[in-house]
């Protein structure tokens, strides 16, 4: 062999490991959807939207798998991804719709959110400081929360296997977990209320919560404009008007986010599914109980310069409240706990493995 075959032939065997090396180190890149799929056969998890609900968009690079689901969920039951014994669950129980009572310190005394149907969120938090994916509300959960120490997830050979082989990756990052959580955030899907029941004709309405129904969805409630039908939310911002003067710094809602004077007081619609679940209602959680926010919205709405306009009775700009009587409060109270889905809460799928 004279020199330049040598050369060329060293050349040759190099960029083979240079590609095998770097096939390696990456595999995910080719394999976005298949994890490891030299070893790992995964089985792909067929989404389905409840029925009149809408297609959801899955990031390319974390198309749904069996396995991923399955990795989210045990990290979201696992305390070490803190660094003081919490996991996710403690503040996201499935029994509460995965809310839970009270509010959080951490959180400047907000509630904690129920995470249901979010795979068809774009705006995230009760301010709506998160935008975008439940890939990027993942990262903030784990670097900013948590402060989740990747060195001691990668010292965890389970983890290591699990990411290797599903996700094709040598040394666990933050995103990689990330994506892994959304999964199992993105199939937390409430489809049978007694509401959805009602709407595919399965099953009537007591005449309370019909006639609760009829207030929810005419001007004399008001209450779907924002909280819209099967949904529950329209995901946007709004002033439903809970406060004159803002007390607390966590009451600016999304003034907070864009430090526009005109978002004083906006909220992101909440989720109303398993809202009788809850005990704790609004951001700070002001109220313990759906009669008193029926309360609210009958006599308590507070008329300042960014109220939503919805907030006031259609064609009448000067007047607030709903001017419900006692007994349409309580038909309407009756219908919010059509929401109330028992399948979801006990559903052994999305339980602790
Ligand atoms: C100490 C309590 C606590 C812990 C622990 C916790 N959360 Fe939360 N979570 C909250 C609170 C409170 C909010 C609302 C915060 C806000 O609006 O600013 C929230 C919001 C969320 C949201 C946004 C929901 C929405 O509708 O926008 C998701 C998703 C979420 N948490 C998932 C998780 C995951 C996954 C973990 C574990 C990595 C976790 N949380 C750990 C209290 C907690
Ligand atoms: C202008 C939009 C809008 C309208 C109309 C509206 N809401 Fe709301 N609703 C919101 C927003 C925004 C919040 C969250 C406010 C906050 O936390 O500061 C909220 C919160 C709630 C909550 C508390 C949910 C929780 O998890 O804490 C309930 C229950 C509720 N609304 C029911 C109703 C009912 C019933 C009606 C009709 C009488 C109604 N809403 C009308 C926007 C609206």
């Amino acid at each position: 062999m004279n020199l330049a075959k040598i050369i060329k032939t060293t050349l040759a065997v190099t960029t083979v490991i240079v590609v095998a090396a770097s096939c390696r180190k990456e595999p995910a890149n080719n394999n976005n959807n298949g994890g490891n799929n030299d070893t790992v056969v995964m089985t792909p998890y067929e989404f389905v939207p409840p029925t009149h609900f809408p297609e959801i968009t899955i990031p390319e690079d974390n198309k749904l798998y069996v396995e991923r689901i399955e990795l989210g969920k045990r990290l979201f039951f696992d305390t070490r991804l803190s660094n003081d014994g919490q996991n996710c669950e403690s503040c996201h129980k499935q029994e509460y719709g995965f809310s839970v009572p009270g509010v959080s310190t951490f959180d400047k005394g907000q509630t904690s959110l129920p995470l249901i149907n979010l795979a068809w969120n774009k705006n995230y938090m009760w301010n709506g400081r998160i935008t975008g994916t439940l890939e990027d509300v993942m990262m903030m959960e784990l670097t900013v929360r948590f402060n989740t120490d990747v060195a001691k997830i990668n010292d965890i050979s389970e983890y290591r296997i699990m990411f290797k082989n599903f996700y094709g990756v040598d040394e666990i990052t933050h995103k990689d977990m990330a994506k892994a959580l959304a999964q199992y955030m993105r199939v937390l899907v409430s489809r049978d209320t007694k509401y959805d029941r009602y709407v595919k004709g399965q099953v009537m309405l007591t005449p309370m919560e019909e006639e609760g129904r009829r207030i929810f969805f005419t001007e004399k409630g008001d209450c779907f404009h924002c909280h819209t039908n099967l949904l529950a939310t329209d995901n946007l911002m709004h002033n439903n008007g809970l406060d004159s003067v803002y007390a607390k710094e966590i009451d600016l809602g999304y003034y907070n986010v864009t430090k526009d004077a005109n978002d004083k007081g906006k909220f992101r619609t909440p989720n109303l599914r398993n809202v009788a679940l809850r005990t704790h209602y609004m951001h700070d959680g002001r109220f313990t109980s759906l009669e008193d926010v029926v309360e609210f919205y009958n006599t308590g709405v507070n008329k300042v310069p960014t109220v939503d306009p919805l907030m006031t009775k259609a064609n009448r700009d000067d007047v607030f409240g709903l001017g419900l009587n006692e007994v349409e409060k309580k038909q309407l109270v009756a219908f919010l706990k059509t929401f109330t889905d028992s399948t979801m809460i006990t559903d052994k799928a999305f339980a602790a493995p």
